[in-house]
């Protein structure tokens, strides 16, 4: 049986997806309220296909609980976030799980932990709790994540994998419980390797989009179409720019490459560079906006809304997300609390000024600041009437009121 600790964005449907491929699962999850509604028959955020695994892991016997479980397989997918002061991983809520694990777990059994983690964490902090719980039995495994948001029950599927084991042979039973389902290349390899690749993989994908930020503001500068010029490079067969955009969001990208400048700070200089980079954006594309209230000579605030609230289109996830770093700067600018904002994935209310309706969004609105390229308006601008709209994500079109990055 595969006791899976930490019930969130990765956890739940790695376990849904377990279980309704004939592994025997019980999902923990400490928030009570969290699994409460998993056992009413709900889940707990919007993503394409979810529900129907849902019902398929459930038709399958899936259980979900507060406590952790006697098992011989245990999966954690807890946060790690890092510490914005030194810039290192936070481990806290991996040791916390862990920790709980180990004071249950029966002799020889195997601790995967899935959450991604900085290179040397297993060592570091889990490692020593082995030690000090007297469990030299318990095999440790890291098999890190990389499945997309919006993207996740197809990825589940078809994704390469890596797993880490100190053991080859714990590797390849590990491998074996994820090829009940994942139909990509698994990579048994040692942990540190690991926990290294997936932190590589994200600083890869961060450095990237710095890389063509950094291109759209010099094309700013010099009077050229960054678009336009990215897509005639990427007919070199060995170039493949990536777009620029409003800055980075979600629970990796933003975080991840943190932990290899947290740990290695006299050596990861162009690694800062890039995650500093990606986080002027939001800032920059206020900059655009002012500049083009300006030009329309608009000075109220009330005018001006944001459209998009998530950190990417057509998903609920709001963490780390461009438009709650803007609306920070706004404050200092133009008011914030004063800017009206919408998004049709996002039911909660996450900001003050927050609207529910297009409708009601538009009203008395001049200036539409399109943050997220959600498929509602993606290739739609005609959506906000004949609004003047600043368009970071290049889903607007060409017009003469459409400001791109
Ligand atoms: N979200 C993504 O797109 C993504 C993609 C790949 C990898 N990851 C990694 O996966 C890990 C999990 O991320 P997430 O987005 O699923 O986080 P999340 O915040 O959505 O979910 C984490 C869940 O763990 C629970 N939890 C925390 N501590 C616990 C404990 N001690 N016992 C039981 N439950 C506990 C929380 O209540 C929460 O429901 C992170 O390391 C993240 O970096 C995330």
């Amino acid at each position: 049986m595969v006791n899976v600790i930490g019930l969130g964005y990765i956890g739940l449907p790695t376990a849904l997806m377990m279980a309704s491929h004939g592994v025997e699962v019980v999902g923990t999850d400490y928030n009570k309220e969290l699994v409460d509604t998993l056992n009413a028959g709900h889940t707990t955020f919007k993503e394409e296909g979810l529900d129907e695994l849902f019902a398929a892991a459930l038709k399958a016997g899936i259980k979900f609980t507060n406590e952790y479980q006697v098992c011989d397989t245990y999966i954690v997918s807890v946060p790690t976030p890092y510490d914005k002061l030194d810039k290192k991983i936070d481990p806290c809520y991996v040791v916390a799980a862990c920790k709980t694990v180990l004071s249950v777990a029966p002799k020889g059994a195997t601790l995967v932990i899935e959450s991604t983690i900085s290179p040397n964490t297993v060592d570091r902090f889990v490692r020593p709790l082995l030690e000090e719980a007297g469990r030299g039995d318990v095999n440790l495994v890291h098999a890190p994540e990389r499945i997309i948001p919006g993207n996740m029950v197809y990825e589940l599927l078809h994704n390469n994998r890596t797993i880490g084991a100190d053991d080859p042979e714990v590797g390849e039973a590990v491998a074996k419980v994820y090829a009940s389902f994942c139909q990509g290349e698994i990579s048994v390899t040692d942990i540190r390797t690991a926990e290294m690749t997936k932190v590589v993989e994200n600083t890869y994908r961060a450095v990237n989009i710095a890389f063509s930020n950094e291109l759209a503001k010099i094309c700013r500068i010099g009077g050229m179409d960054v678009a336009e010029v990215i897509r005639i490079a990427n007919k070199h067969p060995r170039v493949s720019i990536l777009n620029p955009g409003p800055g980075v969001g979600g629970h990796c990208i933003p975080v991840d490459p943190w932990f290899l400048v947290g740990d290695y700070p006299e050596t990861a200089n162009f690694i800062r560079l890039a995650l500093q980079t990606n986080a002027s954006m939001p800032e920059y594309v206020l900059q655009r906006t002012l500049d083009a209230m300006k030009e329309h000579g608009i000075t109220d605030a009330a005018k001006v809304g944001i459209y998009g609230l998530t950190y990417k289109e057509d998903v609920d996830d709001v963490r780390e997300s461009p438009t709650l770093q803007m609306l920070d700067s706004m404050e200092e600018h133009l008011c914030g609390h004063a800017v009206k904002v919408y998004d049709p994935w996002v039911e909660r209310d996450v900001v003050p000024n927050q609207v529910h309706s297009m409708e009601e969004f538009l009203d008395g609105l001049e200036v539409v600041v399109v943050m997220v390229g959600h498929s509602q308006v993606k290739g739609r601008p005609e959506a906000f009437g004949n609004r003047i709209l600043i368009d970071p994500r290049n889903v607007c079109g060409d017009g003469e009121k459409v400001y791109k990055l």
